[in-house]
């Protein structure tokens, strides 16, 4: 009752005990009974919605971590860095093992599949560090688009950023969501990708975030993420 903003807890447990609420059509007064979003819950006569409190993440994520919720293998998965958060979120998208940066974590589910569906395309940009100079015309195909897999990848923007040590540092910037997109197309290019990490996804930046470290959205950035869809 106090997350579905009908009162605060003290409130809530003092209509309890008071039997004025029901669930699925008892009266309830046992305090710290739980419910689920499929039970019919009353207050004063009246049905509760069960809405859930909507958290949004975002975490800087560095390497040799998963992003699922467990891994088989046992390796270090992103849930280790946010444990201390009472509500149960969930990555949305993924990003791979060798992969580090910008990582949404939610359990609005709703904003997840918007995000990750490729009707949406949700930007993201990536910084990749690639072995070689890629020519101009390599740039140009890899913005053109550039067949992985007997795929041809849709129209992506190329930045250089600098030069050195027989390496090229990129700023790349796609709207789809493809496995190992970024890695692949390198790849194709004949410029294989030595570090990988994601700055941008849609209208969020990571900044000064510290890898490893997780920080709630702004109440500005929600907003412009529900607004960009
Ligand atoms: N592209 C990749 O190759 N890997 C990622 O983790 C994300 C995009």
């Amino acid at each position: 009752m106090a997350h579905c903003g009908i009162a605060s807890r003290r409130k809530a447990e003092e209509y309890i005990r008071n039997g004025m609420v029901k669930v699925n059509g008892e009266v309830v007064t046992k305090m710290g009974a739980i419910v689920s979003e499929a039970d019919k819950v009353e207050f004063n006569g009246k049905p509760v919605s069960i809405e859930k409190n909507k958290v949004y993440i975002m975490l800087n994520k560095p390497r040799e971590y998963v992003t699922t919720m467990h891994d088989p293998q046992g390796r270090k998965t992103v849930m280790d860095l946010i444990r201390n958060l009472n509500e149960r979120v969930y990555p949305v998208g993924r990003l791979d093992y060798d992969t580090s940066g910008l990582l949404l974590l939610t359990n609005d589910g709703e904003l997840a599949y918007r995000m990750t569906h490729p009707s949406y395309e949700i930007i993201k940009v990536y910084i990749a560090v690639v072995r070689g100079y890629p020519s101009q015309e390599t740039i140009r195909r890899l913005e053109s688009g550039i067949e992985i897999d007997s795929y041809v990848t849709a129209p992506a923007h190329v930045n250089v950023i600098k030069q050195y040590e027989n390496k090229t540092k990129l700023e790349i910037t796609i709207h789809e969501g493809r496995n190992r997109q970024v890695r692949r197309m390198c790849e194709a290019a004949g410029h294989p990708v030595i570090m990988l990490k994601r700055i941008k996804l849609g209208c969020l930046a990571l900044n000064g975030l510290k890898s490893g470290q997780w920080r709630f959205l702004t109440k500005h950035e929600i907003k412009k993420l529900k607004g960009m869809m």
